[in-house]
């Protein structure tokens, strides 16, 4: 990697060295129900009749009963939420979709859709022995139009496959995220997945163009359009962006993808105040301007959490370090990503801002990527926090979007909250936290606060709910800004809607979906 030329003249000591030593932990078991004191819906539960009629609309391989093969379906990404669902349909078609929740619906049975199951708020899994529909035998590209860049597809797509289907033809996804090699495009749609580049892109509420949904009672809604400009009627497909699988289950989906920038640059750089990345930010937006495409921020303990969990060299190391060892002890890292179709164009200009906010002690150190493979491993420090936040036991994900000047006071509340509480702890294994680190897509507003802990313990959870959604409503903020509510955060919404608002989505809720058999014990 090229290591940038021109380095600031601060020493960097602002932080102490802190660097922790991690144990691993097993992770409780419980099911949602019992943790969370849950009383199960009136829905019917399954009987041989109800199986002898999915037999006719499925074969025998699209139906899993067996207690072994549901464990996976039943338990969500972060091992936190557990339901006992016995049944997982995997329908290929549309249609076989409109008669399972025709079917449904009639006879009261709970329903949850599931897609990638990579979701971070318990929306995916059932609570009690809902019935799981997975959408994975979905997965078919359906058309794609060079001239527009409109693609069609199945909603059990992997983002993953997608991405390079369109790399073949000279486009993008406009949508990439940590676990695109897991999740569908439909579980992105259902949660409005906002990821790493929504800053170019724009939101999802953007760029899908069409949809082809199942209602609850089994109605088709077949509205998978290519055109970008329609202004008759309600914009219904909206109402099924982020609707978590509460509303329909969306089998298709048309989404406008761009043209792939010819040439990407990532610069990895050492920041020594919050203030220090704000004004970064503020830089790179007036002069890296319609090239930026990401704006990341990372605080010193998320990156001593990637390194635990990579083990390997930090981009800005530069002694003869590896692991917790090789991260230095900037409080802050900042990765920029800049795409555009000239190299020559963007490299000038991605070299003119790096010497400013050097210059001006903005920024400490840095490194920019020369190669793919140098900008996928910079990436992977940004993209693996996830991973790393939960694989010592569990964490507890706050995901919330909240004004640039306050949004890293949250993690620095946090952190004092569980300090004062006796809760925070780095070497005492007798202690449930290992520690309160942010991160996030501050080019979007939207800060991750990830509490890693030992083991779930209800006590954490108290400190912290609902703490953090106060925090943010007083801030003026959103307490989902792109995971969603799921059963995580059902009971806070007001923080985020008004009565009115919420009062809205219930109708809407009721109307649509009157018998309730959609995802039920989430959302609202
Ligand atoms: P699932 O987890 O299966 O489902 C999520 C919700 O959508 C559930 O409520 C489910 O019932 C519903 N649903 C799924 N499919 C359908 C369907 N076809 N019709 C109707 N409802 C459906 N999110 C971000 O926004 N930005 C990120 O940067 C980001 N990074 C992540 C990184 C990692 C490592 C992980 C594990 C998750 C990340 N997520 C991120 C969270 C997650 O929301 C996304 O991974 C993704 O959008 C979920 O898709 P999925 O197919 O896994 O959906
Ligand atoms: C991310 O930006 O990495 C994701 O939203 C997942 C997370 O919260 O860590
Ligand atoms: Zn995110």
């Amino acid at each position: 990697m090229f290591r940038l030329a021109v380095r600031s003249k601060s020493s960097n000591n602002y932080l102490k060295s802190s660097l922790i030593r991690y144990s691993s932990s097993s992770s409780a078991s419980k099911l949602t129900a019992d943790k969370y004191n849950v009383k199960r819906g009136n829905y019917s539960t399954i009987n041989d009749d109800d199986l002898k009629e999915f037999n006719s609309i499925l074969s025998s391989n699209q139906i899993i009963t067996d207690s072994n093969d549901l464990i996976g379906f039943n338990q969500d990404w972060m091992k936190k939420y557990i339901g006992q669902s016995k049944l997982v349909l995997k329908p290929k078609t549309t249609d076989q979709i409109s008669k399972i929740l025709s079917y449904c619906n009639k006879r009261k049975l709970a329903i949850v859709p599931q897609g990638g199951n990579t979701g971070l708020v318990g929306g995916s899994v059932p609570v009690f022995d809902e019935i799981i529909i997975s959408l994975s035998n979905l997965n078919k590209i359906r058309s794609f139009d060079e001239m527009s860049g409109i693609l069609k597809l199945d909603s059990g797509v992997i983002l993953e496959n997608a991405d390079n289907f369109l790399s073949e033809k000279g486009n993008i996804f406009p949508l990439d995220l940590g676990a695109k090699g897991s999740c569908f495009v439909g579980g992105n749609v259902a949660t409005n997945a906002g990821g790493l580049r929504l800053l170019k892109y724009g939101s999802l509420h953007g760029s899908v163009l069409g949809l082809e949904v199942v209602l609850p009672d089994g109605t088709i809604l077949d509205s998978m359009h290519s055109l970008r400009k329609d202004n008759t009627g309600y914009d219904l497909k909206q109402l099924f962006i982020g609707s978590e699988g509460s509303l329909g289950i969306i089998t298709g989906v048309s989404i406008l993808c761009p043209a792939r920038p010819k040439s990407v640059n990532i610069a990895f750089l050492g920041l020594n105040s919050y203030e220090s990345v704000k004004k970064c930010f503020q830089t790179a937006r007036s002069d890296l301007s319609e090239i930026l495409s990401a704006f990341e921020f990372m605080d010193h303990d998320s990156q001593l959490l990637a390194a635990k969990n990579l083990n390997s060299i930090h981009p800005l190391c530069q002694e003869d370090k590896i692991g917790i060892d090789s991260v230095p002890n900037y409080p802050f890292y900042v990765l920029i990503e800049t795409s555009g179709s000239t190299k020559e164009h963007d490299d000038e200009k991605l070299e003119k801002f790096l010497e400013k906010v050097m210059e001006n002690e903005t920024v400490i150190d840095g490194t920019v990527s020369q190669d793919e493979a140098q900008l996928k491993t910079l990436w992977t420090w940004r993209e693996s926090i996830a991973e790393a936040s939960q694989q010592f036991g569990g964490v507890y994900k706050y995901d919330v979007s909240l004004p640039l000047d306050s949004m890293y006071s949250l993690v620095e509340a946090v952190q004092k909250r569980l300090n004062d509480l006796n809760l925070s702890s780095t070497t005492d294994n007798s202690k449930p936290v290992y520690e309160a680190v942010g991160y996030g897509h501050i080019g979007d507003g939207n800060l991750h606060l990830n509490v890693a802990v030992r083991e779930y313990s209800k006590d954490v959870e108290k400190a912290l709910e609902p703490f953090v959604y106060e925090f943010v409503a007083k801030h003026h903020g959103s307490i989902s800004a792109e995971h969603g509510l799921g059963f995580q955060k059902k009971n806070y919404i007001s923080y985020s809607k008004s009565e009115v608002e919420i009062k809205m989505i219930k109708d809407l809720k009721d109307h649509y979906d009157p018998n309730h058999i959609l995802n039920p014990y989430k959302y609202i």
